[in-house]
């Protein structure tokens, strides 16, 4: 029997990465790429426990790779170690933080931070993986998770908007680079989802973000990765941002 084809999920080890490599896991083999080694073991046991249930247990299915993308070069190098696992069918960059402050107080480490995982490492690491999804000549698909603050704003989130608006336009102008060679490149734009990055919101401000959620409430990390599995086998689909947010921007 032929393997199963590889997803490649930044930000795998929690959240919305984590919910993502579960919707693929009953179709794809599962690379998870974060940087802290104990939550990466502990995704990957939960991955696997549930295929026991489910599916043939097989050694295989998920591997980890340890990595902290908050730099050019180790993203670079993350990028080159991915693709040196084998041939990757779909690449989901879900790694992201969140570190909000007003603009006036910001400083240089937080500009350069969250700029740096939220946009550069998604640059670099889909960077090396299309070049092996051109070599590979089977196509693939590329899923950039956003967020609607690149769409629309929020205030005390002035950078982290800008590193989510920068990743929907280059979603869309890497579509064009690729869509010739079966590649597709789509990003996600989520509203409020309650991950560990929204755990600290405190509860005034999480009353008035649902008060403003048309659906009333925030949504579910599986509610991303149901999105994520469908753009991937969504296949007239390139170049667009899904916005999957209860209705916060309607
Ligand atoms: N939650 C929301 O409401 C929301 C809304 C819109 C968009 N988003 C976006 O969705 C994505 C996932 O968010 P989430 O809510 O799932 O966040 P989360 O629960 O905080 O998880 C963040 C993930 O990113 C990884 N990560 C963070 N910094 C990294 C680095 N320097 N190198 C490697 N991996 C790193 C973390 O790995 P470790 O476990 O190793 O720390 C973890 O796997 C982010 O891009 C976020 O901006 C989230």
């Amino acid at each position: 029997m032929a393997p199963l084809p590889v997803a490649v999920i930044t930000g795998g080890s929690r959240g919305i990465g984590l919910a993502v490599a579960r919707a693929f896991l009953p179709t794809h083999r599962i690379v998870l790429v974060a940087r802290t080694p104990a939550h990466l073991e502990t995704a990957s046991a939960s991955l696997t426990a549930s295929l026991n249930r489910t599916d043939a247990a097989s050694s295989d299915r998920v591997r980890c790779l340890v990595a902290d993308l908050s730099s050019i070069t180790a993203a670079k190098h993350a990028g080159d170690e991915i693709v040196a696992m084998g041939d990757t069918e779909v690449l989901v960059n879900s790694a992201g933080v969140a570190t909000d402050a007003p603009l006036i107080v910001s400083n240089m480490d937080h500009i350069q931070g969250v700029l740096d995982t939220n946009l550069t490492a998604t640059i670099m690491v889909t960077r090396a993986v299309a070049k092996s999804m051109v070599r590979r000549k089977k196509g693939g698909c590329i899923v950039n998770i956003s967020s609607v603050a690149g769409i629309k704003g929020n205030s005390g989130q002035s950078v982290y908007s800008a590193s989510k608006a920068g990743v929907i336009g280059f979603t869309k102008s890497l579509s064009r680079e690729l869509g010739s060679r079966g590649i597709r490149v789509n990003a996600i734009a989520p509203g409020y989802v309650d991950t560990d990055m929204t755990s600290s919101i405190p509860s005034v401000k999480r009353a008035e973000y649902v008060a403003a959620t048309p659906l009333g409430r925030f949504g579910t990390p599986e509610e991303i990765g149901h999105a994520a599995l469908f753009l991937s086998q969504a296949t007239y689909i390139t170049g667009q941002c899904l916005v999957v947010d209860g209705g916060l921007s309607a």
